[in-house]
C-alpha cells in the first residue's frame, strides 16, 4: 500500500471510523488519482462525514442513488424490503417515507409496467427521489407527492412498503456521529418512543391495501413484537417477522384480509 493510503487509513482509524481500510479504498477510487481531491475527502471522512455525502452517491440493490444531507443514506439491510417485495406479483406499489426513493425505484425497475407512489414529508427528499427515478429510467411510472403519512394519499395498492423513522428520541444521543450529525433528523426519529410512525401507518393500511395486498415495514431490531401487535390490532392478517443477514429482526410483513 502506498504511503498516502496508509496514512489516510491511520487518520481514519484515529478518528474512530469503523472501516478505515474500506473507506480509504472507496474514496481513492472516487478521487481517480487526484491527490488533492483524495486528501480533502479523507479530511471530511475523519470529521465523520459519511462516504456517501462526500461522493454524492450510494449503491443500493442494482442502481447508484444520488444522496445528499436531505435524505437518509440508503442502508444495505433495507435491500431485504426489496427482496421480499419482489417475491410476489404487484401492479401498484406505495412507499411511505421514500427518501432517496431507493426502495420504490428498485422495485419499479425490476418490474416493467408497474406504477409507484412515493410520499415524503420532506420537499427536498421528493426532489432527490425524482432525480433518482430519472437516472433509473422509471420517472414515467412514479408519482412523488408531499404527504404527512396518509394525508395526501389516495387509492389502493397491492404492495405497501415503508422504512419509517424508528429511533426513539432517547436513543438519538447514542448514534454514531455520521448518523447523528449528518443525516436528517426527521428521517431518523419520531421524537417519541420510536413507534409513532408505525401507529400512524397501521391506522390506515386497511383503507389503502387491495384485498390480500401485502405490507412490508422495516423495523429496528427490538421492535418486531410491538409492530406485529400494531398490525394485528389494525385488522391485518398473516403477520410475520423476517430477519436480515445478521439474524436481526428487520422487516414485519402482513396482508389485508380477503
Ligand atoms: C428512515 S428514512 C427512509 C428513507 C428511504 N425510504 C430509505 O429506506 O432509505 C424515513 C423517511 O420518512 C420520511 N418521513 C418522516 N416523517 C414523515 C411523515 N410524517 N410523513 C411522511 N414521511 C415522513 C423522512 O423524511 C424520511 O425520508
Amino acid at each position: 500500500m502506498s504511503k498516502a493510503l496508509a496514512e489516510a487509513r491511520d487518520s481514519l482509524r484515529t478518528a474512530g471510523v469503523a472501516d478505515p481500510a474500506g473507506d480509504v479504498r472507496r474514496l481513492a477510487r472516487w478521487a481517480e488519482g487526484d491527490a488533492a481531491r483524495f486528501e480533502a475527502a479523507i479530511a471530511m471522512r475523519a470529521a465523520r462525514r459519511p462516504v456517501s455525502h462526500i461522493t454524492g452517491m450510494r449503491a443500493f440493490w442494482k442502481h447508484d442513488f444520488i444522496v445528499t444531507p436531505d435524505v437518509l443514506d440508503p442502508r444495505p439491510e433495507t435491500e431485504l424490503l426489496v427482496e421480499l417485495g419482489l417475491k410476489e406479483p404487484f401492479e401498484r406499489v406505495l412507499d411511505l417515507g421514500t427518501g432517496s426513493g431507493c426502495i420504490l425505484i428498485s422495485l419499479l425497475a425490476e418490474r416493467p409496467g408497474t406504477q409507484g407512489v412515493g410520499t415524503d414529508i420532506s420537499e427536498r427528499a421528493v426532489l432527490i427521489a425524482g432525480a433518482n427515478a430519472e437516472r433509473a429510467g422509471v420517472a414515467d411510472r412514479i408519482v412523488l407527492p408531499l404527504s404527512d403519512w396518509w394525508q395526501d394519499v389516495g387509492g389502493r395498492y397491492d404492495l405497501i412498503v415503508s422504512n419509517p423513522p424508528y429511533i426513539a428520541r432517547a436513543e438519538m444521543a447514542d448514534l454514531q456521529p455520521e448518523v447523528r450529525r449528518f443525516e436528517p433528523r426527521t428521517a431518523l426519529t419520531d421524537e417519541g418512543d420510536g413507534l409513532g410512525a408505525y401507529r400512524a401507518i397501521a391506522a390506515r393500511l386497511c383503507d389503502h391495501l387491495t384485498p390480500r395486498g401485502r405490507v412490508l415495514l422495516e423495523i429496528g431490531a427490538t421492535q418486531a413484537a410491538a409492530v406485529a401487535d400494531l398490525l394485528a390490532a389494525a385488522g391485518l392478517a398473516d403477520v410475520a417477522v423476517h430477519p436480515d443477514l445478521d439474524c436481526r429482526d428487520r422487516v414485519v410483513s402482513a396482508r389485508s384480509p380477503a
